[in-house]
């Protein structure tokens, strides 16, 4: 790849990111995304926060429940503390600036490029590549239009999207390049805290997924607490007592795995927490962990199922934001037309 031609810092900070409405959030989607989008808001830093449809139809959905589960996810992110006033929060289909940059950066990125993502690959792998959406090929460029028509300059995300925020790099640069222009920024992801990889309750080697056919395997944002206490209580585990240090984890994922829940919950560190447990038996830390977490769950659960009473509420709320959205990306989007050399003659 070329040398990059600028760097962010020439940018304004400009948080984005998203999250697709395909299923009900998890634990995965809170800790890992979530909770840190509302600290990014209550930093007092630009947040742009997207519930991401058109990336949801890449692989089927039901039209009745994409709608419920749009609605559902915003209503989630206002439960979890993002305020539409501060943060702009919208769904991406009401923005047609995402598809128009989306086709542009499917003209930039190379199909190779695309080829080597290990979402695509994971996918696809075992099944017949050839009967996949087309769109689900193309999602990473997607991805970097949703991030691009803001210019946005950091994306909080989960380690799971690492690789396509690299993508997203890789276009900003092939993009300045070939139209010589430091026009995009050249993001940087955000991945930090103890939970970036939330895993299975059932295997701590797999991540906690919304698409994972046992229901045991996460955490609901619509779980009453029994629920929640009680997929703890059944995690899995292995016999020994928690260890005296943090290399003491280095070979228990699942034990790692609930004490990084445990300390993403409480706002420690996985030290920290390792400290206070030392030599306790999972029967003393499980019931500690569920009651933790129904602690600062419960408020949300309650108060998403309170907003969603009231659905055309939800609908405002997210087309309001959809056109400070349009405000920011119209513009961006029209001088990349400009930029690739389209003619713009409309009288309108
Ligand atoms: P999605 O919908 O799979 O997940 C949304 C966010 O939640 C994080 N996440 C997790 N973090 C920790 N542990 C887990 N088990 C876990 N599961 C999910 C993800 O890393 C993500 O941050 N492609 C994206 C959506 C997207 C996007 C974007 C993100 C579309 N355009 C632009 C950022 C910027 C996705 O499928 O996320």
């Amino acid at each position: 790849m070329s040398e990059p031609v600028q760097t962010p810092q020439t940018f304004p900070t400009r948080i984005f990111s998203g999250i697709q409405p395909s299923g009900g959030l998890t634990l995965g989607n809170y800790l890992g995304a979530l909770k840190r989008f509302v600290q990014k808001q209550d930093e007092g830093i630009e947040t742009v926060y997207c519930l991401v449809d058109m990336h949801a139809i890449t692989v089927w959905q039901d039209p009745a429940r994409l709608r419920q589960q749009t609605r559902e996810a915003a209503a989630g992110f206002i439960a979890a503390g993002i305020d539409p006033k501060r943060s702009i929060l919208f769904n991406q289909s009401q923005v047609t600036a995402h598809a128009e940059l989306a086709w542009i950066f499917n003209c930039v990125a190379r199909m190779g490029w695309m080829s080597r993502m290990t979402q695509w690959k994971d996918k696809t792998a075992g099944k017949n590549a050839e009967t996949e959406s087309l769109g689900l090929f193309a999602y990473p460029s997607l991805m970097a239009a949703d991030i691009l028509a803001y210019k946005a300059t950091h994306v909080p995300v989960g380690e799971d999207q690492k690789q396509h925020l690299e993508l997203c790099r890789d276009i900003a640069m092939k993009f300045n390049h070939d139209y010589k222009i430091n026009f995009f920024p050249i993001t940087e992801p955000v991945i930090e805290g103890a939970a970036t990889r939330v895993m299975s309750l059932r295997d701590g080697t797999k991540k906690m997924s919304k698409s994972d056919p046992s229901d045991q395997s996460r955490i609901n944002l619509t779980d009453d607490a029994d629920t929640i206490a009680k997929k703890f209580r059944k995690a899995k585990t292995d016999p020994e007592p928690l260890p005296d240090t943090i290399d003491g984890l280095k070979d228990r994922p699942d034990a790692r795995n609930l004490v990084n829940i445990y300390a993403a919950l409480a706002d420690m560190a996985p030290e920290a927490v390792i400290t206070q447990y030392a030599g306790a038996q999972f029967g003393t830390f499980k019931p500690a962990l569920a009651d933790l977490a129904v602690a600062k769950l419960s408020p949300i659960t309650t108060e998403m199922s309170r907003l969603m009473q009231d659905p055309a509420e939800i609908d405002r709320i997210l087309g309001e934001g959809a056109d400070r959205a349009d405000a920011i990306a119209r513009p961006i989007v029209d001088q990349v037309y400009d930029i690739v050399g389209m003619i713009r003659s409309r009288h309108v």
